[in-house]
């Protein structure tokens, strides 16, 4: 019996330690909320606190291990709270800082991890801060970027230089009160902070620990590549890209991104998290970067301590018109191939401030960029609807809210606006598809609802909601998790990857995504060890090869626009589900004869 009882605890042991060496944030899935967005619980049109509190399950039900919060702290809601006059506290149209806590506990309760967005590089004009520097008091006069302006041959006063702000026209506003200028890479109501001064740095890390210590497992760092800027104020080179000189496109931005500082700050913040962990309870606090810079100084986040740059390829890199080739080597082996060693990837197809997947793509990709997303190695990010595969909806010039789009005119503004991806969370059929009791929505609901829900998806047999919960299930194994991936063109429209353990070949997954509106006929010849016959393990949703079919490696047909992921057979996860489950047994006889 004893050597029953070695035995058993040796085969537990080594279930135990699958991922021993992978921290919990390099696997996991990251779902983002946009809070106004996704439940409203009090009926005003405007999602909250307790409305987010009320769907957690959701997560739960679609795999998901991570939530990230866009911001939910007090502010004027310039830019949707990405304006912030009280970086310590909640708005009350989110709800309370109880409210935040419950939040907190509930989503402890279900497993889930809490990832708070962080804002470093500007708060709002109402900040109080920013009020005491304008009137010059000590010591905030300093907190911001001020600058007295450039004296041109007549005696006035203008702009310093030529930086332009991101939502168009000067970076910088004349402020009568002091007598000086003040940069705001965004909008005038959002001042940049000044990370020359101590007192500023010092503040950000206060923020950090004060977050921390209401129990959260990290943070997502808004728009980090603008955090430092030179501090000799040069005019910037003309891109040549657009004639209109208020678009902040026209100008190259060497001096108002990515500046060494700035890499410098984001090492002193790992070392905050570090040490917070090392001091409570060891479980590490993670910090992922939002930077839409260029891939070299992209990926030196990582060198500066951060856990992940977010790795935007497949959102500025390729698009709807990109050959599969393009989309394997621009999206995906640039990012796989170029991540410093031991560095985790990330994979994201969508935020709040770009088109949806399912429109900058066609809806017909959804499922398998999903794929993609889901079972590359390391983390995935999924902006909230795309486990659906909602859509943008167009929102005309009176409805529109977005200050990128408000900036323009009637005729221009809808190429700028995020508004078309913000649009309610499409939960059912009823009253504004389940988000608010109110019929009026802070923005329209798609007017797709009535057919295009999560109710409905999970009623169908198939859907996309389907599809992404066997994705989210797949990517929990091993195999996912830690397995080695090797990303190969099939044809011209056709990328595949494996995603293999050296230890067993028979869990071997292969990924199919077709690229092209016409269905391809593939062979999988170049991966040396594919089983001669294979199994559809997930299909998309228009795929002629269903689930449970049986596919022979050198001819898979692949339909239009469409996923297959393929194993050796479909039992594998049932095999591990039955070895758990016997393990568990086991464990429990034992613990009751008290072996
Ligand atoms: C980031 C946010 C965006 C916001 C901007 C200014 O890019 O994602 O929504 O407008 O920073 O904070
Ligand atoms: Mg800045």
């Amino acid at each position: 019996m004893k050597g029953v009882r070695i035995l058993l605890l040796v085969a537990l042991a080594s279930w135990n330690s699958v991922n021993a060496d992978l921290e919990w944030w390099q696997t996991t899935s990251v779902y983002q909320i946009y809070p106004r967005s996704w439940k409203d619980s009090d009926g005003d049109g405007i999602g909250d606190l307790p409305g987010i509190e009320s769907k957690l399950q959701h997560l739960v039900d679609s795999g998901i291990d991570t939530f990230w919060l866009s911001p939910i702290y007090e502010s004027p809601m310039v830019d949707f709270g990405y304006d912030i006059s009280n970086f310590t506290s909640i708005d009350p149209i989110f709800g309370t800082m109880d409210d935040f806590d419950n939040l907190v506990a509930t989503a402890k309760s279900l497993g889930l991890k809490v990832i708070m967005d962080l804002v470093p590089n500007h708060s709002s004009d109402e900040h109080e801060w920013f009020v005491k520097s304008l009137a010059g008091t000590e010591p905030y006069s300093d907190y911001y970027v001020w600058h007295n302006g450039t004296e041109l041959e007549n005696g006035t006063i203008t702009v310093p230089n030529n930086w332009i702000s991101f939502f168009g026209g000067s970076a910088w506003t004349w402020s009568s009160a002091r007598q000086a200028y003040y940069l705001h890479q965004y909008t005038e109501e959002q001042p940049d902070l000044n990370y020359r001064n101590e007192y500023v740095v010092q503040e950000m890390k206060d923020i950090i620990e004060f977050w921390l210590d209401r129990g959260i497992d990290g943070f997502r760092v808004d728009t980090i590549m603008t955090l430092v800027e030179d501090a000799s104020f040069p005019d910037e080179p003309l891109s040549g890209t657009t004639d209109d000189s208020t678009d902040h496109d026209y100008l190259l931005h060497y001096y108002t991104e990515d500046q060494i500082e700035t890499y410098e700050v984001v090492a002193e913040w790992r070392e905050l998290l570090d040490d917070y962990a090392f001091k409570t309870d060891n479980v590490t606090r993670i910090m992922m970067m939002e930077a839409y810079s260029n891939l070299t100084m992209t990926l030196l986040y990582y060198d500066y301590g951060a856990h992940f740059p977010f790795n935007f390829r497949f959102i500025r890199s390729v698009d709807s018109s990109s050959t599969a080739q393009e989309v394997k080597e621009l999206a995906i082996d640039a990012w796989l191939d170029n991540l410093p060693d031991n560095a985790t990837a990330d994979w994201v197809l969508g935020n709040h401030d770009n088109s949806r997947v399912a429109s900058r793509y066609t809806p017909e990709q959804v499922d398998a960029l999903n794929m993609i997303n889901l079972l590359l190695p390391g983390v995935s990010v999924t902006y909230y609807g795309e486990e659906i595969g909602m859509e943008d909806e167009s929102i005309s010039w009176e409805d529109t809210v977005d200050p990128q789009a408000c900036n323009q005119d009637e005729d221009s503004y809808e190429s700028n606006s995020r508004d078309p991806a913000r649009t309610p969370m499409q939960w059912d059929t009823t009253t504004s598809a389940g988000f608010s009791t109110n019929e009026s929505t802070w923005l329209p609901v798609n007017s797709n609802y009535l057919t295009l829900n999560l109710a409905a998806q999970i009623d169908a047999d198939v859907s996309h909601y389907k599809v992404f919960q066997d994705l989210t299930t797949l990517r929990k194994e091993t195999v996912i998790q830690e397995g080695t991936v090797n990303v190969q063109l099939l044809s011209d429209n056709v990328i595949c990857f494996s995603r293999e353990l050296e230890s067993s070949s028979e869990d071997a997954v292969f990924v199919l995504t077709n690229f092209a509106n016409n269905t391809e006929t593939v062979s999988l010849d170049v991966f040396e060890n594919a089983p001669d016959s294979l199994v559809v393990y997930i299909a998309s949703v228009n795929s002629t090869l269903t689930a449970g079919t049986a596919v022979s490696r050198s001819s898979v047909e692949v339909s239009a626009y469409a996923g297959l992921v393929l194993r050796t057979s479909t039992e594998s996860s049932a095999n591990v589900l039955i070895s758990t489950a016997t393990l568990t047994l086991c464990m429990a006889f034992l613990v009751s004869h008290q072996f």
